[in-house]
């Protein structure tokens, strides 16, 4: 028997520098299971265009989150990193399973509607309906066995695995069924309160230095019963306390004593906080301005984490044609 390590394959959109949502959401989860698992980290550009197909930011936001990704403990000699568009076999794939599920399945696809009616898209392009089946070329290609997203992925998780299935059926077993593994943490709240988001203007990013840290928990909601040092307050409902939690557990206790009897006022609360938040991505930040500096060790990197994933993308093809017999 061997004992081959499981496969992940994990995806993110380009979209450019990341926040403290991505680091406690995604990456520290990916850095964490590298060891044990063999992980394709994948930049979806062509995904990006399913809903924009302007492209003048692309390349910038890929090579950002690139970046992003390395300086958060990434090691790239583990796991490849690529870009979608270097590695042509997503396409052919995304061709052949594009034969495999009905455009109907594809219309009932909760996350589609989602975004029709967040984004107000009038009408849907053929490439936008296909979305989950671009995804399951790209998870299937790898053989993923395990996917980490996010709970609006999870349905294009089980079009993969209908698509594996179909695909297994018709020719000869060539898939596995990839499991999306919901990845488990209490979601950080934006500074406002509501979901992080970069389009919604309300993040601490990764790349934030220690002032400018400060000035966005600056803004931070809190209990609005709150108002002056001294009124007491409820921790559980104030959004800073969340991030004392995650950055700042040695204090926890303390924070919420002061919170709750008043002797803690929220400037100093979250002054404190920021701190403790600069502290944690300090790491992160050092990394980052190596890569910065460094920009053709960057592309060398993306370079041969594409020959990489080539290289397994065109095995997994190979093993397509010869199913469906047309090798
Ligand atoms: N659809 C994913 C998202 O928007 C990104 C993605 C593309 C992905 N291909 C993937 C995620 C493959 C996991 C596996 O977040
Ligand atoms: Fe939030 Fe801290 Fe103010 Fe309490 S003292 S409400 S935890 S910011």
């Amino acid at each position: 028997m061997t004992n081959k390590k499981k496969v992940i394959l994990s995806g993110m959109r380009p979209s450019g520098k990341l926040h403290l949502g991505h680091l406690v959401g995604a990456l520290e989860n990916w850095v964490a299971l590298q060891d044990e698992f063999q992980n394709y980290h994948l930049i979806a550009d062509y995904h990006a265009l399913t809903t924009n197909p302007d492209t003048s930011e692309i390349e910038q936001n890929s090579l950002d989150m690139l970046i992003d990704w390395l300086s958060a403990g990434i090691d790239p000699k583990k796991s490849p990193v690529f870009r979608q568009s270097k590695v042509k076999e997503h396409a052919e794939l995304h061709l052949i399973f594009s034969m495999l599920v009905t455009t109907a399945r594809l219309e009932r696809n909760p996350t589609l509607k989602e975004q029709v009616r967040d984004l107000e898209i009038e009408t849907v392009a053929y490439g936008h309906l296909g979305y989950p089946v671009l995804q399951a070329a790209d998870i299937l290609l790898y053989k993923g066995d395990v996917v980490p997203v996010g709970e609006d992925q999870l349905p294009h998780i089980e079009i993969t695995r209908e698509i594996a299935r179909r695909f297994n059926q018709q020719y000869r077993p060539v898939f596995p069924a990839p499991e999306g593994k919901l990845t488990r943490f209490a979601r950080l709240p934006g500074l406002d309160g509501r979901r992080m988001s970069k389009s919604v203007g309300n993040t601490i990013l990764l790349s934030d230095d220690p002032t400018s840290i400060a000035k966005k928990m600056r803004t931070a909601v809190t209990d609005p019963q709150k108002i002056r040092k001294g009124d007491p307050g409820r921790p559980d409902i104030c959004l800073v306390f969340a991030y004392h939690n995650k950055f700042n557990q040695a204090e926890v206790p303390q924070v919420r004593k002061g919170c709750e009897s008043g002797a803690l006022g929220c400037v100093d609360c979250k002054l404190n906080c920021a701190n403790h938040i600069a502290e944690a991505l300090a790491p992160i930040r050092e990394k980052r301005k190596h890569y910065e500096s460094q920009k053709k060790e960057v592309r060398e990197i993306l370079e041969d984490g594409e020959r990489r994933a080539r290289a397994v993308a065109q095995k997994t093809m190979a093993e397509v044609h010869d199913a469906m017999g047309i090798g």
